[in-house]
């Protein structure tokens, strides 16, 4: 059932193409745009919608934190991202024209549960992204929009993660398309680069490689640090918590721009850090900003393991391995630049010769507060 590979996890990585297509799968009509078939909440209730909050825990929060800066780029309206857990038991704002997005794998998480709950409670519309058919999330929703991840065994989420983010992808460019006008053209253009994503996946994990020669060299090492700005930051924060999650080492993301407000005094000789690199057509001169903070570091003796796009030379003479990964438009990175990063903790796992489908206290589904 592992067909051929030695773990859940690996094999669910390798299905990652296929998270993406599936989920991708009948969401746009002949003249491409986007339909939502199994969508509830009515299409002039969506264009009200003055507010966003996503709902979710974990691997599936950071989810949310990329589709953040996607869906207010794509959209203009204003996406906010709690952990579900905190949302509950807080004052949070929602009116009627507030739309709650819950993200869960499971569907079953009781904090996201019981944030979607207390949504209801203030009277706002939800909408639940879910892997799980028939889980209470989704009945617990006005409307739902299924990833098409298939199952997931491995208790650390790795091809969800992408479905999830697909989705919040086509919400995002759903919402833009009913705002009609450029935000509409532009949402096509984005939605034709989106359908390219999964035969991109299929190159980077043929080259996966050298990741894992990293990873094996690296068993020993007690702390390892990921940098990224913009949808990076999400990435940098799940490469982190596969790691502590699968190889029990510590690890902490950061936002780059973050570094000379306090981490970078954790740099010293010989200390990795991941840096998820923006591609050079990102806005606002963040690659360049990125390349500097990588001289920054390695300049302190860093260990510099560096995300790049393919093409991308400005980051070799300041990375001690760099890892490729092919371009895409820079809010649709995350969906690859990840992958080294699950692929390099699966790795890290095993070399230390862990559990790597069943770390220690973790279970698949969380069905307590
Ligand atoms: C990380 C992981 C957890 C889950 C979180 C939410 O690898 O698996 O952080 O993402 O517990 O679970 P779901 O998505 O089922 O609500």
């Amino acid at each position: 059932e592992k067909g051929g590979y030695a773990t859940f996890m690996e094999k669910e990585i390798y299905e990652q193409p296929h998270a993406v297509r599936d989920t991708l799968l009948g969401r746009t009509d002949v003249e491409g745009r986007l339909v939502l078939d199994d969508m509830s909440i009515t299409a002039d209730q969506l264009r009200d919608v003055d507010r966003i909050t996503i709902v979710a825990c974990g691997t599936a929060a950071y989810a949310g934190m990329v589709a953040k800066y996607a869906i207010e780029h794509w959209t203009r309206i204003p996406v906010e991202v709690s952990l579900a857990h905190e949302f509950r038991y807080s004052d949070p704002i929602a009116t009627e024209r507030t739309l709650i997005v819950s993200i869960s794998q499971s569907g079953e998480t009781m904090d996201t549960l019981m944030a979607v709950k207390h949504a209801r409670e203030l009277g706002a519309m939800t909408l639940s992204i879910c892997n799980t058919h028939g889980s209470t999330i989704p009945r617990e929703s006005d409307a739902v929009l299924y990833t098409h991840a298939g199952p997931e065994i491995a208790v650390a989420s790795t091809k969800a993660f992408l479905a999830q983010i697909t989705a919040c992808y086509i919400l995002g460019l759903y919402l833009a398309q009913l705002r009609g006008g450029t935000f509409a053209d532009d949402a096509q253009s984005v939605m034709k680069e989106l359908h390219e994503v999964p035969s991109k996946l299929e190159d980077l994990l043929g080259r996966m490689d050298r990741v894992k020669e990293i990873a094996r060299f690296m068993a020993d090492t007690r702390s390892v640090l990921f940098l990224g700005r913009n949808v990076g930051f999400p990435v940098a924060l799940e490469g982190a918590l596969k790691l502590k999650e699968l190889a029990y080492i510590h690890a902490e993301g950061f936002a780059a721009g973050e570094l000379k407000h306090g981490p970078i005094a954790l740099i010293e000789a010989g200390q990795p850090v991941f840096i998820v690199v923006p591609g050079p057509g990102t806005p606002h001169e963040l690659h360049k900003k990125v390349v500097s903070n990588i001289q920054e570091i390695r300049a302190r003796g860093a260990r510099t393991i560096v995300v790049a796009e393919d093409g991308d030379e400005d980051v070799v003479p300041f990375a001690d391995e760099v890892i490729r990964v092919p371009a895409t438009s820079p809010l649709l990175a995350p969906l690859l630049t990840v992958v080294p990063l699950q692929v390099f903790a699966l790795h890290l796992s095993s070399a230390k010769g862990l559990d790597v489908d069943q770390p220690r206290n973790l279970a698949k589904s969380v069905t307590v507060e």
